[in-house]
């Protein structure tokens, strides 16, 4: 892992002569770093200098502070500005550099031949097109080619890149440089359906959730678990938006024989809209149906009865080095009405990509929730060694989870207690603390008493964590034994916190259905509310259970919030009851 100490060493580089005119020489300045090639990759050799990358640029926002307490004034149930949401104008008024970073970094970019095109918005973020051996010049880096061992995919990076030292301030980061990302899609196999139940089982039933939901969980287990209404829901604008990355096709086929057999209530016919992004597809062949893409898709159009569902396919035209995540929220701001609820189950360890990186991704979250969009992700199938379970020597909080600005979603699995069902923590459960972003002010009480009492003030898993970060995930959904249809099979997921955003999406798309149809704004950035006393209670705590990884027993589950499950899982109508009271 690259320390934020090393990443702020700024070595001083000199340009090489020959490549700048010599009355406008720039001094370059380290910017970004890493120690060494991250696990996973392996150097394969030299980039080819003729080799053309799509650098894209991000500039320095005008004002992000100011979005931040705008943020937080329309999002805080105490504050009298809350619900009032802002505008497209008004996040970018926040978002656009400023004029000065706007001169700046492109009389740098003419000075070396280049022009750059605005790709976002707001005009923060450009790209321009640089052969390997311009870029080495202009970045003073090394361009080399590195092979994904997980993916067998080859890409070009570097371990470090400088700026000119004037262009500090105003230019932010240049990327794909050291980020070294695997993206997952964070439910990994399908298994073949569980054998019926034993005997011994059949004390497991509660007087309201299905006996079978154990082994098999179903729109029915969520439905009677959460308290979740089967009603239809009423308001067409209350969009709810699922995303689907690398390949990753959500099947209509599928989803209505899932319909017809879990939901025999709903019209057949009830699907999703598709959106694309990046040349993004949806292919229908069975053979190219999506293990994520159908869990993601059943369970938000088979949860949210009614609510206008879209699957958001993002293609293989990227460029972005971080398989479109970037794009996404860059497309659905410059919608005028973005979707109230976005989830997604797609992650990856927090030290593959780079701090600055991790940090701007953050923000376009925070205006996407100014805008009055709820952001879910899932924490991550690895408990605490990651987005998915690996070596590690230190705990490795996941991305992007560790960013206060959105909902991460843990996972709970069901046990039987004395004849009735409960949940505890599932025990790949992703959670912990960031070690990019420090503890929030809404989180800092219910962080600071799991600290305290649990870890016995820290010294339990002393040095493995950071225990300043923003620790996380905030809530959780049951995440167990998800039946499925795929390409015409049917099977359960197991083991993995891919299901629990949307059994939270749901619940709070149809919270903002019953919201808007008062009249009232929807529930956007979630987490001072959930925080807060009225929030949490409206929960139910999760307090046993652990997250093993590491080769450590990880986080226990406690009473309030711990970095298993969060805060607890959803009650709708207690949720409902708050969210009206604000
Ligand atoms: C939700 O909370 C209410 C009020 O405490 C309770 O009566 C109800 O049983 C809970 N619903 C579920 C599904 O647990
Ligand atoms: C721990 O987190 C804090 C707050 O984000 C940060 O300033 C510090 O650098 C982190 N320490 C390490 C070792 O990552």
């Amino acid at each position: 892992m690259v320390s934020l100490s090393f990443l702020r060493l700024t070595a001083l580089v000199f340009a090489c002569t020959g490549i700048v005119s010599p009355t406008l020489a720039y001094i370059l300045q380290v910017h970004e770093a890493r120690e060494r090639i991250p696990a996973g990759f392996s150097l394969h050799g030299a980039a080819s200098p003729d080799t053309v990358l799509d650098l894209r640029i991000a500039l320095v926002q005008s004002d992000f502070a100011g979005l931040e307490e705008r943020l937080y004034d329309v999002s805080t149930p105490s504050s009298t500005n809350y619900g009032k949401h802002l505008s497209k104008a008004e996040v970018e008024q926040y978002v656009a550099p400023k004029p000065e970073s706007v001169t700046a970094v492109n009389a740098w970019l003419a000075n070396n031949g280049l022009r750059a095109t605005p790709i976002s918005p707001a005009g923060d973020w450009i790209a321009v097109q640089v052969p390997v051996n311009k870029a080495n010049e202009l970045l003073g880096a090394h361009f080399s080619v590195f092979n994904d061992e997980k993916t067998g995919h080859q890409v070009i990076r570097t371990l470090s890149y400088s700026i000119p030292a004037e262009l500090k301030g105003h230019l932010d980061l240049v990327h794909p440089t050291t980020t070294f990302a695997d993206i997952q899609p964070l439910v990994p196999v399908i298994s073949p359906r569980h054998k019926s139940r034993t005997q011994a089982d059949s004390n497991f039933a509660a007087d309201t959730v299905p006996a079978s939901c154990d082994e098999e969980a179903t729109p029915a287990c969520l439905q009677a678990l959460y308290g979740i209404p089967s009603t239809p829901a009423t308001q067409s604008s209350n969009v709810l938006a699922v995303s689907g990355f690398i390949d990753q096709f959500a099947n209509q086929v599928d989803l209505q024989t899932f319909l017809k057999r879990f939901r025999p209530d709903m019209p057949p016919s009830t699907t999703f809209t598709l959106q694309t992004v990046d040349s993004g597809q949806n292919d229908q062949d069975p053979s190219e149906a999506g293990v994520e893409a159908n869990l993601d898709t059943s369970y938000t159009v088979g949860l949210a009865t009614g609510v206008p569902t879209r699957f958001i396919s993002v293609g293989d035209n990227t460029q972005d080095g971080i398989f479109g995540f970037l794009d996404i929220i860059h497309f659905l701001s410059g919608e005028t009405t973005p979707p109230h609820v976005l989830t997604t189950s797609y992650g990856a360890n927090e030290d593959e990509i780079s701090v600055n990186l991790v940090q701007n991704l953050c923000k376009t979250y925070a205006q996407l929730g100014a805008r009055g969009t709820s952001i879910l992700f899932s924490s991550g199938d690895g408990g605490v060694s990651g987005s998915q379970a690996s070596g590690c020597s230190t705990f490795v909080p996941t991305f992007p989870s560790g960013c206060p600005f959105l909902t991460s979603v843990g996972a709970t699995q069901l046990i039987a207690a004395s004849g009735l069902v409960t949940e505890t923590a599932a025990s790949f459960s992703s959670g912990g603390f960031s070690n990019y972003f420090p503890t929030p002010a809404y989180q800092q009480t219910a962080v600071d008493t799991y600290i305290v009492k649990t870890l016995e003030g820290g010294t339990v898993n002393k040095g493995m964590f950071n225990a300043s970060g923003r620790g996380f995930p905030d809530v959780s959904a049951l995440g167990v034994n998800f039946v499925i249809d795929v390409g015409g099979d049917t099977g359960t997921v197991d083991g993995t916190s891919a299901s629990s955003p949307l059994g939270e999406a749901a619940v709070i798309a149809l919270l903002n259905d019953r919201l808007v149809a008062e009249g009232k704004p929807p529930l956007g950035f979630l987490n001072p509310l959930l925080y807060s006393e009225p929030g949490a209670s409206a929960l139910n705590d999760v307090t046993t259970g652990t997250n093993p990884g590491c080769s450590s027993a990880g986080f226990p589950a406690a009473q309030g919030w711990d970095p298993v499950t969060g805060l607890g899982t959803p009650n709708f109508s207690k949720l409902l009851a708050a969210a009206l009271a604000v």
